[in-house]
């Protein structure tokens, strides 16, 4: 029996702070009724002024080293997924290895948004498939709170923050990643984006007076995009592995807007108590929402060994991506 590449370990983890749609009625012109009826969304968390993107993830990571059953000083790499890192520089990965007392492995940041986390963990799969990795610890992690204007209805409803990780190793047939696919089509660009901040409009009084440092989005314009790509990023990885959509035990795709999950999953035919949300309780936390739906199923033993796990995400870029996994 061979071996393949999968999920060792898990672990997440949530600020404390709930911030409930009764909390942003006092911010921005809102109801609790237009945020449950168009998202699906009651509350977030929100991470406190002296907490960073690499302290929550350290914790998350240990969890899953935990679960994973090997130490940090083993790992071979480091990928940290993060659009809200702790500063442009170094890395966030850079501090989360120190923090966690790992060994000077390879250590990077990977930016693609709310599809970052799948996108890592096919990374993670290509080291350990050919031999340049044993352990990998694959970061989702967003503070998506310090880049959200409290005056823009349109996103601050939305978005929380949160974090999860995973180790990844090798394991045997026929467990592991069966099939993944990773897309971006960049002339979306500008649907989902922070104009300020990078070296097209560095840093200024202006930029700062302009509220240019916070998140735009067109939501309503990537909504269908959004549908679309996740459907046919999840059909692709069923047929690269030849599995139907009744024989997957569980469907976790990513938590943008419960109204998008609703469309993909009937789109694709999954009956409902496969479907995996908590976009309800944490809302839309970008690359951390798979892996801490992931996290919360294997956890409360909704997914087992051996089950088919199909994961879809689609974020800012814009970046579409599957996997499809026996856990
Ligand atoms: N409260 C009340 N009314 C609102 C709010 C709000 N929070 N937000 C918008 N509205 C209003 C609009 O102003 C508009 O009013 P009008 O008709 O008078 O002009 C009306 O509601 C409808 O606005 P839409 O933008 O069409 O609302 P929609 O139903 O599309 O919901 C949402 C907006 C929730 C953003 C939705 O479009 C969505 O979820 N889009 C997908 C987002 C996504 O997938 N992003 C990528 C992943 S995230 C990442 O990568 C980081």
């Amino acid at each position: 029996m061979g071996s393949s590449a999968g999920i060792l370990g898990t672990g997440s983890e949530l600020p404390e702070k709930v911030v409930t749609n009764a909390d942003l009625e006092k911010l921005v012109d809102t109801s609790d009724q237009w945020i449950t009826d168009r998202t699906g969304i009651k509350e977030r968390r929100q991470a406190r002024a002296d907490q960073t993107t690499s302290e929550l993830s350290i914790h998350a990571a240990r969890k899953a080293l935990d679960m994973a059953g090997i130490t940090a000083r083993e790992l071979d790499l480091i990928i940290c997924s993060t659009i809200s890192p702790d500063m442009p520089l170094p890395s966030t990965a850079a501090f989360i290895q120190r923090g966690l007392g790992a060994s000077a492995c390879c250590a990077f940041d990977l930016a693609a948004a709310c599809s970052g986390f799948l996108f890592g963990v096919t990374v993670a799969e290509q080291f350990i498939k050919n031999g340049k990795a044993r352990y990998v610890l694959v970061i989702g992690a967003e503070l998506l709170s310090r880049y959200i204007d409290y005056r823009d209805r349109a996103t601050c409803v939305i978005f929380g923050d949160g974090v999860a990780a995973a180790v990844l190793g090798p394991v045997a047939e026929p467990h592991g990643i069966l099939a993944s696919e990773m897309h971006t089509d960049g002339q979306f660009a500008d649907h989902l984006y922070i104009p300020a901040g990078g070296t097209t409009r560095p840093a200024s009084c202006e930029t700062v007076q302009g509220r240019e440092h916070y998140i735009k989005m067109k939501g309503n314009e990537l909504f269908k995009v959004a549908v679309r790509s996740l459907e046919e990023v999840s059909r692709r990885v069923l047929e690269q592995a030849k599995v139907c959509p009744e024989q997957l035990s569980l469907f976790i795709p990513h938590q943008a807007n419960q109204r998008i999950t609703d469309a993909v999953r009937q789109r694709l035919g999954v009956s409902v108590e496969k479907v995996y949300s908590n976009i309800s309780r944490v809302g839309n936390t970008s690359s951390a929402s798979i892996p801490i739906c992931l996290d919360e199923c294997i956890r409360n033993g909704q997914t087992k060994k051996g089950d088919l796990v199909l994961m879809a995400a689609f974020g800012a870029g814009v970046t579409w991506g599957g996997i499809l996994m026996r856990y």
